[in-house]
């Protein structure tokens, strides 16, 4: 990881921390991610409740709240349980635009300790291609932190 990145994780793994609760994580990783990532224009989550990906803390322009399973790249990262990275929002048959400016995203799955999906977590850019292995890595790595923060989320 390359030394930005450490100092983000660094610094997640202090501000989650404080707390078990995955609201309040959600809330301050979805702040730390938008502070600290240049060119992006959101960053939060989607949590699955039944068959359907609710809009949760986030920051960013106001979103869509409700995301069905399998729709958009929210739903095709939930169902798939995968890393979705679209260089092109353009090129992606399906991709829901909350906001106009956004060009490229990324979302990655957030399992629990029992290895059940809980929630996604998107970061879009006005950028076409922002985001590669680097930010693959440094968002994955942030999602295992707020799970294990929230001690499994069990
Ligand atoms: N673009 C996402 C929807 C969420 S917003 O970008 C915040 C999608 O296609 O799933």
């Amino acid at each position: 990881m390359n030394g930005n990145n450490s100092q983000i994780a660094r610094q997640a793994l202090a501000l989650l921390g404080a707390t078990k609760d995955i609201t309040a994580n959600m809330a301050n990783l979805s702040a730390l991610i938008y502070q600290n990532t240049a060119d992006i224009n959101w960053a939060g989550f989607y949590i699955l409740k039944g068959d359907k990906l609710v809009l949760g803390p986030f920051q960013g322009k106001p979103a869509c709240v409700e995301i069905e399973n399998g729709k958009g790249v929210c739903g095709l990262c939930a169902k798939s349980k995968k890393t979705v990275l679209v260089p092109d929002v353009h090129k992606f048959p399906g991709h829901i635009a909350c906001d106009a400016a956004s060009q490229s995203e990324i979302v990655v799955p957030l399992f629990k300790a029992d290895g059940t999906l809980y929630a996604v977590m998107d970061i879009d850019s006005p950028k076409t291609e922002r985001f590669g292995p680097q930010e693959r890595e440094l968002f994955e790595t942030l999602a295992d932190i707020l799970t294990r923060a929230c001690c499994g989320f069990n």
